[in-house]
């Protein structure tokens, strides 16, 4: 979706198309036995039948009653898909619709909201100027989609998941490329007033001035990290926060999620498969006090949400802020790793054509990468259409995420989006790239 309002059979057209494209990742992402849909496979996630139906009835709530005041189909789904009355661990014992019950009843929401989509003028107030409403929940049903995958890679026993080729030429290697990038200090445009599907989190555009820095050109790959294993950084308190360190000591964090060590290797589990770890793979499954530890060990530090907007944004030829790295088109698959099929992030280095203005790689797609930051409102947020997305979550607990992983479909991603978690969170397809303060020597 661009800036541009697109007229208004052709937008319905796009809505439609989108919905379409989450509904069959939904259902392909919940296509194995019962058994697996019903269990849970980590208390730190819900099983896999809650978010199909949670999906349906988050679009129930908005398309089929608020936004079309249409007859509820089931308000008794309410309380019980309400993420904020059950803790992900007690999901399993509520009484939630069987995997067949929560397909009949996705299915009839949806054809009540392709009705309501149908009718809607999609314009004329906030909720529906230029289908926000359905963009959103379509964001929301492809966030789920990253979260099951989540579920999928914690889930042990065999594959269920299969993976699709990488597009040839996308593949590279860093070799030749500058290890680091120089974003130049001073003003730029943060956040969006004009991205017509932008969630409330990523509003309102803003001037922010940053000073001269420098930045990873890649993430932080495997075996970046592995050099950092082998140096003993896990065991030394010196590169750890204090919250970190105590945090390492009480988990007994040894490697990132899902690796073991044989012998002198180090291997990795990947949706029910066990391989080497991939050396030119950007990193993933690490916490942010692992990525802050590395950073510090590597003499550098973690960008801030501000530094990586300007580095993946900055146009230094016009001084204005891009949609994407790349310029205002949509993504594509030449651009950036996104949508799923993958199952892994692309070897850093990948992705010419979705390098920033400034030559910064792999931004948006691969791995989630962690920033310094906070997750805070920006100067006169307003939180819109319901306080449970981002107000709610506001606050010194949760960190900022920003770009995208390769599990993240390109309608929940932009150069403004913006993701948070806990600190100590490893199971989401996250890593990171460092940065530096540039010296006056270097900037003059
Ligand atoms: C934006 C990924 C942090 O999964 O908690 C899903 C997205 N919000 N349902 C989350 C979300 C409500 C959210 N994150
Ligand atoms: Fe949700």
């Amino acid at each position: 979706m661009s800036h541009d309002p697109l007229p208004i059979e052709q937008l319905r057209t796009a809505i439609a198309d989108r919905l379409e494209r989450s509904r069959r990742r939904t259902l392909a992402l919940t296509s194995c036995d019962d058994r697996e849909l019903m269990a849970q496979h980590s208390p730190l996630m819900s099983p896999l039948v809650w978010d199909l139906a949670h999906v349906g009835s988050q679009e129930e709530i908005w398309l089929v009653r608020d936004v079309g005041h249409r007859v509820p189909l089931r308000c008794d789904l309410d309380e019980l898909y309400d993420a904020f009355q059950h803790p992900r661990a007690e999901r399993p014992a509520l009484p939630l619709l069987g995997p067949d019950e929560a397909r009949k009843y996705i299915a009839e929401v949806r054809d009540k909201a392709l009705d309501v989509l149908e009718k809607s003028p999609l314009e004329g107030s906030a909720l529906i100027d230029q289908g926000f409403a359905f963009a959103m929940i379509v964001q929301h049903e492809q966030q789920h989609a990253e979260t099951m995958l989540a579920t999928h890679q914690l889930r042990k026993g065999e594959p269920v998941l299969f993976p699709e080729p990488l597009p040839a030429g996308v593949v590279g290697t860093r070799r030749g490329l500058p290890s680091e990038v120089l974003v130049p200090g001073g003003e730029y445009a943060m956040g969006t007033s004009i991205e017509p599907w932008a969630l409330d989190n990523e509003r309102p555009s803003h001037t922010v001035d940053v000073r001269p820095f420098w930045i990873d050109t890649v993430p932080v790959t495997n075996a970046d990290f592995t050099r950092f294993l082998d140096a003993g950084g896990y065991d030394d308190p010196r590169w750890w926060s204090a919250e970190g360190w105590a945090y390492r000591q009480k988990a007994g964090l040894e490697a990132p999620l899902f690796w073991t060590r044989e012998g002198d290797d180090w291997f990795r589990r990947r949706f029910g498969a066990v391989e080497p770890v991939p050396q030119d793979e950007p990193v993933q499954h690490v916490c942010w006090h692992e990525a802050d530890a590395y950073a510090r060990w590597a003499g550098r530090r973690l960008p801030t949400e501000a530094e990586w907007e300007k580095a993946a944004r900055f146009d230094p030829a016009t001084g204005r802020s891009r949609r994407y790295p790349w310029g205002d088109d949509d993504p594509t698959p030449v651009r950036a790793n996104l949508g799923g099929g993958a199952l892994r992030p692309a070897p850093a280095g990948s992705y010419p054509e979705g390098a920033s203005a400034l030559g910064v790689r792999q931004l948006i797609g691969d791995v989630w990468e962690w920033t310094s930051s906070d997750f805070q409102p920006y100067p006169g947020f307003r939180a819109f259409p319901y306080r449970e997305y981002s107000e709610v979550f506001f606050g010194t607990d949760y960190k900022v995420l920003r770009g995208g992983s390769w599990a993240a479909d390109q309608v929940a991603c932009r150069g403004t989006f913006r993701n948070w978690d806990y600190p100590i969170r490893r199971q989401i397809f996250a890593g990171f790239r460092t940065a530096r303060d540039a010296t006056t020597a270097e900037v003059a």
